[in-house]
Formats: C-alpha cells, structure tokens, sequence
C-alpha cells in the first residue's frame, strides 16, 4: 500500500488535514497515511487542542522545531522532516496551506526525489512582503500535484508556466472541515463555552481576529489598529480572541483597547466557531477566515490592502477594507446600516474536496 505523510505545523494547517484524514480512513481507499507534526505551533490553545476537537489521531511523528526566526524555523522542520523521510520514505508528502512548515517540507521531500501535493495551491496575494507568499510561490513550483481552492489560482498556476495536467481545482478542504464541525455543533452541548457566555452578556456583537506581522509587530501599526476598533467598538462590543503574538505586542507597546473590545486567548475551534457564525461581522486579517465567512455567509471586513483568495470578494462576504481606521470603520458601519454586501458559496465548496483529493492521488500514485 503507498503511504502519504500528512504534514501539519501551524493552527491553519490542522483543519486542514482533518478533512484528508476522514477521506483516507473512508470505506474502499488503499492509501496508507501518517501525520507527521513539525511543531511549528506548540501551545495546548494553538496545537493539541485542534487535534483533540477536530478527531485527528495523535502525530505519528512531532518533530519539535519550535519558533524562531523564519530562517530558524525553516532550517529546523527541514532537518527533522529529512531524517524521517530517510528513515522512512513515503510515496507522497501533502502538504498545506502556506505555512514556513508547508514551504520547509517541500523542499525536503522534492530533493530526495518524492513527489509533494500541495493543497490549497495557486492562490497569490502579489504582495512579496508576506512571508506567506513567498512560501506559495516556492512551494507551488516544485510541487506535482497542486489542488486547487479557486479559478484565480488555476490562472495564477497556469501564467507561472505550471503543466495543466498537475492541476487540479478540487474546492476546499477547510471548508469540507467547516461544514462537518457546524453540523457537529447543531448537536454540541455550548454552555461551557466561553462565546456562549459572551454571546450571552453582549448581544450583538462584531468578532476580530488580526495577527498578520503587517498589523501587529510595529508600535505604529499596532496603534494603528487600536484606533480602528476603538472606532468600530462605540457602535457596536468587539470579541478579540488574540494570537499569543499580538497579545505580546499589545502589552509590550502598552497599547490599550478601550473598555468595549474583550480580548480573550486563542479560542478552540467549536467555541470560535460558535462565536463568528452569528458575529454582524468579521474582521480580520486571516486568509482562512475571508474563506469560512464567505462559506457561511457571514460580512467579513478584511484589514489588508489586498487578498490572496479573490473569490471571497467576487462571489462572497468579504471586502477588502485596506488598514486605515476610517476605511474600515465605514466598512462595519455599512454593515449594521443593512447596506453590507450579500455572498453565495463558490462552486466546488460543498464539503467533497478531500474525497476529490484522495480520489486523484489514488490514481496517480497507483
Ligand atoms: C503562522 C504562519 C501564518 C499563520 C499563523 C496562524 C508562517 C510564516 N506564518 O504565523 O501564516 O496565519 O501561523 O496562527 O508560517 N507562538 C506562541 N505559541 C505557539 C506558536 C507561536 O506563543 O504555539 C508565538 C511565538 O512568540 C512565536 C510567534 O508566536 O515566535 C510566531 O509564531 P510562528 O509560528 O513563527 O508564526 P505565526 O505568527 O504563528
């Protein structure tokens, strides 16, 4: 039987795999599969806490890289991913998203000679400042097989000289991931969750999530985005539940949010999910969130000068709102006047994009 190594790092990559993992243990498929943790998030709130919620075995393999600097990080997975992968070889590294663990595995896998998947292929954001794009671009240059969330990213593959035989536009495993958890949430005792008791003590409410280095490293950007939600929250509380390294930041610049903005630590999926679905809006500077916001049709305010997933904006919920205070309050103030644009799901968004997957990799691979 071929085996795959599912490789994970980060919070974004985890709801990621989930999806693949269901689809490889389903009935009638002959592909073998290890997960393979590269620990580039390592906290319970931002790592074990998805695997536990999401029903992801537990890795095969967690190779403890850590944080650091990017070249750090990088250089870490790539040596830990290396020595499994010569101790063991797999048929096939899927990797996914655009993670520094997404970009460290690739490299590792294509030089010895493995083919590599990529999930969530193709898509650009054209802004080279990202590290994030960077990691796309690399990884979607030596990878065989690139699944494909969007038409942009076909295009985008396409004008990159990529073959059209190794492209293949499958939908989305994210979303696969959020449908099957809303309707595992229709059935979940919520009490003991913290939205539930915020949701309670607020009413309406608008929920952030903002973390990107742009937005959040630099005392003039972080105070930049203090003023934003000080702007948004007089007309409407604001529930913040903030990555580890925004929440530093804030309290290294002493930058305060005003008594309407409730920071929380980094949310479980559910109780997040819990909390945004029936949020006015959204906003944020997450790529998969502009996604599972369109997915439910939610309002999403995205607090970026550009995206990388175009069809949120074409078809869904999300407007790009830039990042200056003014433009982004308007955006939020549009939405509780009614005047917030509505959205549909894109085509191929239906929740079968993992079985997409492995059906082709079974083939291929066969
Ligand atoms: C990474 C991804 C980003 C993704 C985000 C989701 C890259 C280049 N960036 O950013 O695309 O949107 O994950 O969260 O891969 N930290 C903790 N606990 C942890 C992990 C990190 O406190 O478990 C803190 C550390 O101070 C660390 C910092 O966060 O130095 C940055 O972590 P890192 O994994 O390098 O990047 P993220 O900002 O999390």
């Amino acid at each position: 039987m071929k085996t795959l190594y599912l490789v994970a790092g980060a919070r974004p990559n985890f709801m990621k795999i989930a999806p693949l993992v269901r689809a490889l243990r389903a009935n009638g498929v002959n592909l073998g599969f290890k997960i393979i943790h590269t620990g580039q998030h390592y906290d319970h709130e931002l790592s074990d806490v998805f695997f536990d919620e999401l029903g992801i075995p537990a890795p095969d393999v967690l190779l403890g890289a850590g944080s650091g600097s990017h070249a750090q990080q990088t250089a870490k997975i790539m040596v830990g991913f290396e020595e499994v992968c010569q101790k063991r070889r797999p048929d096939c590294a899927v990797v996914v998203g655009d993670v520094n663990s997404t970009l460290a595995c690739s490299i590792v896998a294509k030089k010895l000679c493995i083919p590599v998947a990529h999930v969530e292929a193709g898509l650009r954001s054209g802004d080279m400042a990202m590290p994030e794009e960077v990691n796309r671009i690399v990884t979607d240059a030596i990878s065989d097989f690139l699944f494909v969330t969007e038409p942009s990213g076909v295009r985008n593959l396409l004008n990159e000289g990529k073959s059209a035989g190794c492209i293949h536009h499958v939908g989305h495993v994210m979303v696969d991931n959020l449908l099957y958890q809303r309707d595992k949430l229709a059935f979940t005792d919520t009490a003991t969750f913290e939205s539930s008791a915020l949701k309670l003590r607020l009413g309406a409410y608008g929920a952030v999530t903002l973390h990107r280095p742009s937005n959040v490293d630099s005392r003039d950007a972080l105070e930049r985005v203090g003023t934003m939600l000080r702007k948004v929250a007089q007309r409407i509380p604001l529930v913040f539940p903030a990555h580890p390294r925004t929440r530093g930041n804030l309290d290294k610049f002493g930058i305060s949010l005003g008594d309407r903005v409730v920071l929380t630590d980094p949310l479980p999926y559910m109780d997040f999910l819990n909390l945004w679905k029936d949020a006015k809006f959204v906003l944020t500077d997450s790529g998969g969130l502009q996604e599972e916001t369109t997915a439910l049709g939610v309002p999403c305010i995205t607090v970026r000068e550009n995206t990388e997933r175009p069809i949120t904006v074409e078809q869904g919920t999300n407007v790009v709102a830039g990042t200056h205070p003014e433009g982004v309050r308007t955006e939020a103030f549009k939405i509780l006047e009614g005047r917030g644009k509505p959205g549909q799901r894109p085509h191929l968004w239906d929740g079968k994009a993992a079985e997409r997957i492995v059906a082709i990799l079974a083939r291929e691979l066969a």
